[in-house]
Formats: structure tokens, sequence, C-alpha cells
């Protein structure tokens, strides 16, 4: 599918998600640093380790995908990403639930955060629906359409409010593709090598699927940050994106 990120090679839009303990994950990222362009840090790391962690990885030369998922009033919102963005973050991400205003200020902030610090607006993506949330629960907190339905109608809003894309499984991604247009970031975990443990996710596609499905850019954490070696798992991938 030929959308706006052709120009790039696919492994240079291969995220690694560093969900390890600091050591590990400093110890992978200085390892494969040259090599791999993307990381990402979620809550438990940044929690602990906060903005330092962000600097540390953006001085080897990463991009770095802060993966917050920011849910709150607007003017909390746009505070949150105006920070995330001067921490130097490349990505941010923010609960599309929220609502339009919401991911509106979100939006603002993040220009707000990268003027003051002279770097370009970080990519903001929306989470349409966890992965972890099926019709029941869905059904739980209020929602009676199906799964389906109620991603698309998310994602549509992330359009509305004018961010950069969403994060979303590998099996949705061709139909969001179609709905969101070339210029959308398509952001899919679940990205599983053939050779590769499945762990706990169950929609998963490989790396070279979720692409041709449509996807911008992938996330792989265990492949490679539970590999006996990292780097080999890493080139692996990326002989295979090739
Ligand atoms: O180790 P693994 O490749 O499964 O890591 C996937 C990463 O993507 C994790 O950081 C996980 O939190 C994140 N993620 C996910 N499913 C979503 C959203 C994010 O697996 N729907």
């Amino acid at each position: 599918m030929l959308t706006a990120f052709d120009g790039t090679r696919k492994i240079d839009r291969t995220i690694i998600a560093l969900d390890c303990e600091a050591d590990k994950a400093i110890a992978i990222a200085y390892a494969l640093a040259g090599r791999a362009k993307w990381v990402k840090i979620g809550m438990t790391l940044f929690y602990a380790y906060g903005t330092d962690l962000v600097k540390m990885l953006k001085d080897r030369g990463y991009q770095v995908f802060l993966d917050l998922k920011f849910h709150d009033i607007p003017h909390q919102v746009l505070g949150a990403a105006r920070s995330a963005a001067e921490t130097g973050a490349d990505m941010i991400t923010m609960q599309t639930s929220g609502g339009v205003p919401m991911m509106e200020s979100a939006q603002q902030g993040a220009r707000e955060g990268a003027a003051r610090i002279g770097a370009d607006v970080p990519v903001t993506l929306g989470i349409t629906v966890l992965t972890s949330m099926d019709q029941a629960t869905l059904e739980q907190v209020g929602v009676m359409r199906p799964m389906q339905e109620q991603v698309l109608s998310l994602a549509h809003l992330t359009q509305v409010a004018g961010i950069s894309g969403v994060v979303a499984s590998p099996q949705e991604a061709s139909e969001l593709r179609a709905v969101l247009g070339e210029d959308a970031y398509i952001v899919t975990p679940g990205v599983r090598p053939s050779w590769a443990a499945k762990g706990d996710q169950s929609r998963i596609a490989t790396p070279a699927d979720a692409f041709s499905n449509g996807a911008s850019h992938i996330v792989i954490g265990r492949p490679i940050t539970d590999a006996e070696d990292p780097v080999r798992a890493f080139e692996m991938i990326a002989e295979e994106l090739a």
C-alpha cells in the first residue's frame, strides 16, 4: 500500500518498546544506538526515571515515543502534552475517548512545548479501544455498539481534532488506512516475527504484514528485549524488512 511514509526504510519506522527494568532498557538502547531509530518508554519507566531517561535516550540519538496515554480535562492535557514535548519526546499518546476538545488541547500543548525547545512538533497519537478490552468489557463501560464501529468512530475523531494518527492492532490497520488516508500515522503493536514467542499478544502480525496492512510504524518489545542477543534479534527483523 502506498503511503506518505514510503520514502523511509521500514526498519527506521520500527519502534522498540523498552518495557523492562531501567538498567536493562538502557543497556539495550545503548547496544542498538546507531542501528535502531526509535524507542518507546511507557508509564512504568517514566514514572520511575522521568525526563532524565528521555534525555538520556535522546542524547544517544534516538527518537523517543513517550507513551503516557493522556486522559484528563483539556486544560490538564494541554499542560501534560506541553511538558512531554518539552522533554524532547518525538511521539506522544492520548485516549481518544477523552473527546475532541481534549485532543485539540493535546495538539496545542505539543506545539507549545516543541516551540519552547525549538524542536519539531511531536507526532500525536490517539488510542482508540485498548486491545485488552473485548465486547463484554466495552459494554460494561456503556458502549453498546460493535467494537469495530467504536474503533473506527474514535479514529475518525482524531482527524476532527487534527492529531497525527492512531495506535491500532495490525488487523485494524488496513481499514483504518482506508478511513484516515495516506498521511495518517498508524502505529501498530502486537507485532511478532515468525521466530518469536507470541507472549500475551493475541491479534498479531509479522513486521512485514503489519506494514503491508497499512501501518506507518510498528512497535516491537519482547521479541527484542527478551532475546538472548537483542542486537541480533533487531538485525533479523531488519533483514526480514529489507
Ligand atoms: O512486548 P510487546 O511487543 O508485546 O510490546 C508491545 C508494546 O505495545 C507494549 O509496550 C504495550 O504496552 C504496547 N501496546 C500494546 N497494545 C496496545 C497498545 C500498546 O501492546 N493496544
